[in-house]
């Protein structure tokens, strides 16, 4: 059981927040997870039902090591706790909506067939594997789609077109990427009025560890799960990194 005596007067004081927004930024190594089990210990003690009680990071690595120090730290009670990645949670959001649609991890071959020529067999092509190889490809329309930005939004001709042809290609086939768990969960959350509300009432407090990895589609998703309550406390190392979050203030984090 992690104990707040253990812990420092400011990992303290973090951890002893319950309602409302906060932010938290410190060095890498300063024991801010630790903080964050012991906030969960202590919102279960201040009556907060464990399956109430969201934390969610961004790599499956952090999610896991969350994971287990919550139940090593707390104990059996806090198995209800949801740790999550936030695509792991935009997942379980989405995909009950997308019947007959599945989920693709590796895109890869996707990105050849739109980069190939066009053909009788291939509908999809754009005939660029000389001007962008696979990979670039695949970064340009990570970033764009985490940019928010549509293929019209995208300045280069070149990735525009690309970036239709595989927009084109994923719908005809049914199948989603991991980006757009995140742009699908937002424009439910955004167009559904009912499922927005059952997701925002799904958490009462959320905690999100390495904040300063958000972007700006998975920042759209944490805040909107939070509208509600804005019982939201977000930890990170480093808030230079983060677009909009130069001198961030707890009041801002909600806008
Ligand atoms: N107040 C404290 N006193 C002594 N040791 C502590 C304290 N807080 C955390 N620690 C220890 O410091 C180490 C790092 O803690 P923790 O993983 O919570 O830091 P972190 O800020 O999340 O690290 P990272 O930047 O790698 O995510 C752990 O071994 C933890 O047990
Ligand atoms: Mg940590």
């Amino acid at each position: 059981m992690p104990k707040l005596e253990d812990l420092n007067e400011a990992q303290r004081e973090a951890a002893m927040h319950v309602d409302g927004p906060c932010v938290v930024v410190a060095g890498a190594g300063s024991g801010k997870t630790s903080m964050l089990v012991t906030r969960v210990a202590e919102l279960i003690k201040a009556g907060v039902p464990p399956n109430r009680i969201l934390c969610c990071t961004f790599t499956r690595k952090a999610t896991k090591e969350m994971g287990e120090r919550i139940v090593r730290d707390i104990g059996p009670r806090a198995k209800p706790v949801v740790v999550s990645t936030i695509h792991g949670l935009a997942l379980r959001m989405v995909m009950p909506k997308m019947e007959g649609w599945k989920l693709v991890s590796k895109t890869e071959w996707m990105f050849e067939v739109v980069l190939g020529p066009k053909s009788t067999v291939n509908r999809y092509g754009t005939g660029f594997s000389k001007e962008l190889n696979v990979e670039d490809a695949m970064l340009a329309i990570g970033k764009a789609k985490n940019s928010k930005q549509r293929p019209e939004q995208v300045e280069d001709p070149i990735v525009r077109q690309v970036y239709r042809a595989y927009e084109d290609l994923k719908k005809a086939r049914k199948m989603l990427d991991f980006d757009d768990l995140l742009l699908k969960a937002n424009e439910f959350l955004r167009t559904d009025a009912n499922f927005a509300q059952k997701m925002q009432s799904r958490f009462t407090h959320i905690s999100v560890d390495e904040f300063q990895d958000v972007n700006l589609v998975q920042w759209d998703l944490i805040r909107k799960l939070a509208e509600p309550h804005h019982n939201l406390l977000v930890v990170g190392d480093d808030f230079q990194s983060i677009y909009g979050f130069r001198g961030a203030r707890p009041e801002l984090i909600i806008c």
